[in-house]
């Protein structure tokens, strides 16, 4: 498992010893100097040999032929959080009222628990500001704080925020589900509950759990608005490039019906395609809102009215813990948490890319030339909306919200709709530039460790990933070329 800390040692190894762990860190930030330098002057070919130049020498060899190329890490500045452009004055009046709900905590006596991963959507959704995932400071291990929690081995300082999911239920059938990590017991208004913790060692021991970072929501209002018809015009293009190279992919279709005999009847939907987290799994912003609110949170709410743990003992609020209020003074007043949630998501900007220079445009044409592109569709556009702002809009997510079978390597042995086992959503990689962890399961802070991921299995198996072909196109790249693609995915 690699660890923000775990890397920073890795940074020091590449660069030979020559400096402390802390110092390559820095000089890490600094490399992206030559690169807005360089967009200065945007175009002249002697910057552009500047910049690989200087990456060279911050890198381990003075040499250009035994450069190795690296990621340039975290983008400085903050290129995301505010609200879309053009929204109407009214529309901003609401984005400021349910970006404060995003942020705000929850407390016992508000309905947080009895069990939740964290108390405020905000806290996870961070990074670089709110909306966004991971900060380099995980909030799990200070929540745990106030409570008679204990931290398990998979919450650490400078680790991701995680959630976990059991594979298998003790007797054998698929679990899937998402275990909450944090009880209330012990916390302020929680007197006279107890509840234990799941035995996440014992899981751990036995294989059984999975974990999910969260991400980003930039952007979100405009792939909630994409029509299915884009996706699927997508789906079908490049055919020939996508066969050779192994590529299928397949839309998460929400079933209607879905009821399974000698089974409960598990939210049976209308037939349209899924788009929101790892797996695609979820169709709308709200619907994630009041999944996440009583998963992440433990509040039960108008979508989801039950609660997950209804120990007597435990109840310190009414049910649902968060309803629209019908006695409120103003319409914003009278909207539920999830409707303010959502809201806050829809009307958030997508994250800027840095200015393009001559590396980053190289870095782009070659994602395209050696096929990154033809699963990380660059743009999809929205359809008519009635919010202007996200109305016939490029969304430039370079993501083709299809699911794929990504091998044995990344699986995580969790079905979601249809999405299967070792099947996950295109990552969108818009604000990419300014993530500190990758994958689903935030194994990894280095870019060339995430790409490297995406290769497992074989056709001689039957488990080939879809990317294999693409990831030995990128291996086959000069240190250079990798060098300008590692450029280009920090500038978005
Ligand atoms: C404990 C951390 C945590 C909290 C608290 C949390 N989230 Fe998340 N969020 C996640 C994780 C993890 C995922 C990915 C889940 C998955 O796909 O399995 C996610 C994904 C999402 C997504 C999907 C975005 C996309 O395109 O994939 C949305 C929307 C979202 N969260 C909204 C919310 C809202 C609204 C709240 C507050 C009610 C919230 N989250 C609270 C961890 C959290
Ligand atoms: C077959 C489709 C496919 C191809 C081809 C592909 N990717 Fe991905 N990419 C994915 C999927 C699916 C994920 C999410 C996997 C996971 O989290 O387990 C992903 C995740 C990523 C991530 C991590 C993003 C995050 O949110 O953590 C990066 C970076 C990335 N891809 C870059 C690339 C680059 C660069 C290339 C070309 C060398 C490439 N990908 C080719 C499907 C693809």
């Amino acid at each position: 498992m690699f660890t923000h800390g775990g890397r920073r040692q890795t940074v020091a190894l590449r660069t030979a010893n020559t400096c402390s762990s802390e110092e390559s860190e820095t000089m890490k930030q600094h490399n992206i100097a030559p690169l807005v330098l360089a967009s200065a002057i945007a175009g002249s070919p002697f910057l552009f040999m500047q910049e690989v130049v200087s990456q060279t020498t911050s890198a381990t060899a003075t040499t250009s032929t035994s450069f190795t190329a690296r990621d340039p890490g975290v983008r400085p500045g903050t290129y995301a959080g505010g609200p879309l452009k053009n929204l109407t004055a009214s529309q901003l009046e609401y984005f400021g009222i349910a970006q404060a709900e995003f942020a705000s905590a929850e407390t016992v006596p508000e309905g947080l628990g009895p069990r939740m991963n964290l108390d405020s959507c905000g806290g996870c959704h961070a990074f670089p500001v709110l909306g966004g995932t991971s900060p380099f400071h995980n909030p799990q291990v200070d929540f745990a704080k106030g409570s008679s929690n204990s931290l398990p081995s998979f919450i650490t300082p400078t680790g991701p925020v995680r959630e976990v999911r059991f594979v298998k239920n003790a007797d054998g059938t698929p679990d899937g589900g998402v275990h909450s990590i944090f009880t209330i017991a012990g916390r302020a208004g929680a007197t006279g509950c107890s509840l234990a913790q799941p035995d996440f060692a014992h899981e751990l021991a036995m294989s059984n759990a999975i974990f999910r970072i969260p991400t980003p929501v930039y952007g979100a209002g405009l792939i909630e608005q994409i029509p299915d018809t884009a996706i699927h015009a997508n789906q079908l293009s490049n055919a020939t490039a996508k066969q050779a190279l192994g590529i299928r992919g397949r839309s998460n279709i929400v079933q209607a019906g879905n009821t399974m005999t000698g089974q409960p009847n598990l939210n049976g939907n209308d037939g349209t395609i899924a788009r929101f987290g790892w797996k695609a799994q979820n169709k709308s912003l709200l619907l994630f809102s009041g999944e996440a609110y009583n998963v992440e949170m433990g509040i039960s709410n108008e979508l989801f009215q039950t609660e997950r743990d209804e120990t007597p003992t435990c109840q310190f609020a009414t049910t649902p813990n968060d309803t629209t209020n019908t006695d409120a003074a103003t319409p914003a007043d009278a909207l539920n948490g999830l409707q303010k949630f959502a809201m806050f998501m829809r009307f958030l900007a997508p994250p800027a890319p840095a200015p393009a220079t001559p590396s980053t445009t190289r870095g782009s044409n070659l994602f395209s030339m050696i096929g990154c592109s033809q699963c990380h569709t660059p743009t999809l556009v929205t359809g008519k909306s009635t919010i202007a702002a996200l109305s016939n809009q490029p969304a430039n997510l370079y993501s083709d919200l299809l699911i794929h079978d990504m091998g044995p390597g990344l699986a995580d042995g969790i079905s979601q709709g249809q999405a299967g086992p070792s099947e996950f959503r295109t990552s969108p990689l818009w604000g990419l530039g300014q993530r500190i962890f990758f994958l689903h399961d935030g194994r990894t802070n280095d870019l060339i460790t995430a790409i490297r991921q995406h290769q497992s299995g074989s056709s001689r198996t039957s488990d080939a990933s879809e990317a294999n072909a693409v990831v030995a196109n990128f291996n086959r790249l000069s240190e250079p070329d990798k060098q300008h693609l590692l450029n280009f995915l920090r500038s978005l």
